[in-house]
C-alpha cells in the first residue's frame, strides 16, 4: 500500500469553533508536505485530528498504523525521573509486548546516533537544553520506524546544525518511504527537498 494518509471531508472542532472546515489530504509514501498557515489557522489542529489526539466532527481519517507524532511544544514534566535512552526507547511500537526486545534497544541506538545525541544517552532529562529535548523527542519519534511522521515546527529552538542533522534525517526516511508531515513557518524550510508539496491553511480549509 502506497498511500500513507487519506483524510477526506474532515472536519475538526472544539465546541462550536470550526477550525478545519472539510478538509481532505492524500499522502504517499516518499512524500513530504510542509503544512504553513498563520498563527492560530489550524496547523496543530490537523495534525493533531491525523494523529487521532482530536476527533473528526465528521469525515473519514485513514493512515498507517506506524505514525509517530512530535507535537509542538512538549509538555513533558521536566522533572520525571528519567534519562534520555529511556526517553527514546518509549518510541518503540511496543504494543502489547511487555519487555523492550532487542530490536527496540538497536532502534534506540540508531535514533540517538541519527540525531547525534549518543553522548547523552544516560543523563536526566531535567538537565538538557531546550534543543537537546527537542533532538530527544525527534530520536523518540524514529524509534517507532514511522512510516508516517508528523512534525509540528520541530525546528523551533534548533541550532543551524541541529536543522541540518534533522533535514538529513528526514531525507533517508522519505528515501526509505516514510510519508512526513512537517508544520513550519520558515520559508528556508520548503526548498530543497525532493519530492515535497507546501499546503497553506487558511479560513479552515487548506491551499496548495
Ligand atoms: N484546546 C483548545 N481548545 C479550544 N480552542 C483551541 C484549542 N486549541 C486550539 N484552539 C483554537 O483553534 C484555532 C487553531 O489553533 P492551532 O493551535 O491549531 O493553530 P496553529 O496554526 O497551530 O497556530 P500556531 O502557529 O500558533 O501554532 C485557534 O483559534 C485556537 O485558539
Ligand atoms: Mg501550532
Amino acid at each position: 500500500m502506497n498511500e500513507r494518509l487519506n483524510l477526506q471531508h474532515a472536519v475538526i472542532r472544539y465546541g462550536d469553533n470550526i477550525v478545519i472546515n472539510d478538509v481532505s489530504l492524500k499522502v504517499l509514501a516518499g512524500e513530504m508536505i510542509f503544512i504553513t498557515g498563520v498563527n492560530g489557522s489550524g496547523k496543530s489542529t490537523l495534525t493533531r485530528g491525523i494523529a487521532g489526539l482530536l476527533p473528526l466532527s465528521s469525515g473519514t481519517l485513514t493512515r498507517s498504523e506506524r505514525m509517530s507524532y512530535v507535537p509542538q511544544v512538549e509538555e513533558a514534566d521536566r522533572d520525571f525521573p528519567a534519562c534520555v535512552r529511556e526517553i527514546v526507547m518509549t518510541g518503540t511500537q511496543r504494543r502489547k509486548k511487555l519487555f523492550y526486545s532487542r530490536r527496540d534497544r538497536l532502534n534506540a541506538d540508531n535514533a540517538m546516533r541519527e540525531l547525534k545525541i549518543e553522548n547523552l544517552s544516560d543523563r536526566e532529562i531535567k538537565t538538557l537544553s531546550g534543543g537537546q529535548l527537542r533532538r530527544v523527542f525527534l530520536a523518540r519519534a524514529l524509534c517507532g520506524e514511522p512510516e508516517l511522521l508528523l512534525l509540528d515546527e520541530p525546528c523551533a529552538g534548533l541550532d543551524i546544525e541541529s536543522h541540518r542533522i534533522l533535514f538529513g534525517v528526514l531525507e533517508k526516511l522519505l528515501a526509505n518511504g516514510c510519508a512526513i508531515l512537517m508544520v513550519t513557518h520558515a520559508d528556508s524550510d520548503l526548498d530543497g527537498v525532493k519530492n515535497s508539496r507546501v499546503i497553506t491553511i487558511s479560513g479552515g480549509k487548506i491551499h496548495e
